[in-house]
């Protein structure tokens, strides 16, 4: 089966030329001068469209339990929707319960995920429960794929490790050559503003954000850097947020140590000003680091420019504002953290080249390119051209689309984005030569998708 996605402007992150894109099986085959005769079964017409490498999200929380529920997206319903987004692959965290083993915690990720993904997906590991088994299993999980590692300076008594089980794991990851990725927030120092809050009776979700404030963000983020430089480890640090981390992850860059970031879109677009939303409607935007005030939000973007901030993901992580959100009515601190945002992120991000904050090839690198060499994948995704997979985004630089509950495909009961109009859209999406989403709908199905056993980041130098 081949396919012929003819007459757009191929945008790779070194570049953009107009030439069609000659799909054969699951492979890109070829990349042809435009007009240039070639038979194929099926042809794609992307006359006045980007073709651009399917989206890599590399932070998802499909069924993610938190706080005594779950998060809503299933890996099906996730999955279909980061592929209406043109996302091709995620990479999802598989959540180690204290007391249990990191490979116990793989085989379970497995069966949550095998069989059920549209898209192709990965996995990292989050370790919350440091001790020589989980150090030693490290490395058989490094074996089946998963060579990245979340740890949490955050969330004490759930998530967290002291400064001295981050050391540890560290000194593994500089012998392995995994990377350490940090949630890097001081958790004991907000336990006791949280605390202090409550105690006030300032429960509303604002409170959130006013008991995490960036500089502990700041601090965390630096001591992280600080842990990695002793110990040689690769870090990186997860959905930051505030200017106060971005300074600290400039400066080790700066220094070359091997320290990358990801920010994620509700950072760029969403602001304080959300989670002070009247009637509980704050709650919608509670995640951790919180929203921060909009002056953080030109820096971030100047991040991404500099190469500062590597990538974009989503964390996406969402709850329902029935049922869920709600359970934090009278206490912020018991709303469950996250927002939805899997299916947006390529769109949110292109209004970047649309206001003239990013060129159309950073924007491919920043969705796409980076996270694959970041993941270990690239050159199998990431990249338009002659033997990659076919995960090819064929994508409307001028449609106009408003985001909504109404129309988006993701299992949760609102959108963070409720009314943003936009330009762009995504036209066609192929997953592994696969149409799965075209003008007349979605045409993919869970159990397409397939694991995908990561090579170490290729960034390391
Ligand atoms: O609030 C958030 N970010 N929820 C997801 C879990 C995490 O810390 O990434
Ligand atoms: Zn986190
Ligand atoms: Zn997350
Ligand atoms: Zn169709």
């Amino acid at each position: 089966m081949s396919t012929l996605i003819r007459g757009g402007t191929v945008v790779n992150a070194t570049g953009a030329v107009a030439a069609d894109v000659l799909v054969q099986g699951e492979k890109i085959a070829a990349l042809v001068a435009p007009g240039f005769e070639v038979q194929a079964d099926t042809v794609i017409d992307a006359t006045g469209k980007y073709v651009i490498p399917g989206g890599i999200d590399g932070h998802t929380h499909m069924e993610m339990p938190f706080g005594g529920t779950s998060s809503v997206d299933t890996f099906e319903t996730g999955t279909i929707a980061a592929a209406w987004g043109g996302t091709t692959t995620i990479v999802d965290f598989a959540v180690q319960a204290k007391g249990t083993s990191l490979l116990s915690t793989l085989d379970k990720w497995h069966s949550k995920a095998d069989g059920n993904c549209a898209i192709d997906y990965g996995f990292h590991m989050i370790v919350s429960d440091v001790n020589d088994t989980s150090l030693k299993e490290m490395e058989s999980c490094i074996d089946a794929g998963v060579n990245t590692f979340k740890m949490f300076m955050a969330y004490p008594g759930v998530f967290y490790a002291t400064d001295g089980e981050i050391l540890r794991a560290m000194q593994k990851a500089r012998e392995t050559g995994a990377t350490i990725m940090m949630h890097a927030e001081n958790g004991i120092a907000i336990d006791q503003l949280v605390a202090q809050a409550i105690a006030n009776g300032d429960t509303d979700p604002v409170q959130h954000a006013l008991t995490r404030p960036p500089e502990l963000e700041g601090e965390a983020t630096s001591r992280a850097i600080a842990l990695a430089k002793v110990t040689g480890a690769p870090l990186y640090i997860v959905h930051l947020s505030a200017a106060q981390a971005l300074d600290a992850v400039t400066k080790a860059r700066d220094t070359g140590q091997n320290v990358f970031a990801e920010t994620c879109p509700q950072y760029l677009y969403l602001s304080i000003e959300d989670l002070a939303k009247p009637d509980f409607e704050g709650s919608k935007y509670v995640a951790s680091p919180p929203l921060r005030p909009k002056e953080h939000q030109g820096e971030l973007w100047r991040g991404l420019r500099t190469n500062d901030l590597s990538l974009v993901s989503t964390d996406h992580c969402p709850f329902c504002f029935k049922d869920q959100k709600e359970l934090g009515r009278g206490d912020f601190s018991k709303i469950p953290n996250g927002i939805p945002g899997v299916e947006h992120r390529i769109d949110l991000l292109h209004q970047g080249v649309v206001r003239g904050e990013l060129t159309v090839e950073r924007w491919v690198e920043i969705s796409s390119t980076t996270p694959a060499r970041m993941f270990g994948l690239y050159p199998r995704k990431g990249v338009i051209a002659p033997g990659a997979d076919a995960d090819v985004v064929v994508y409307d630089p001028m449609a106009r689309q408003t985001l909504s509950v109404e129309t988006h495909h993701m299992n949760v009961d609102y959108s963070a984005y409720e009314g943003m109009e936009l330009t762009g859209k995504v036209s066609t999406v192929l997953s592994r030569g696969k149409v799965v989403v075209d003008d007349d709908g979605f045409h993919g199905g869970a159990g397409h998708g397939r694991f995908l056993g990561r090579d170490l980041n290729q960034y390391l130098v």
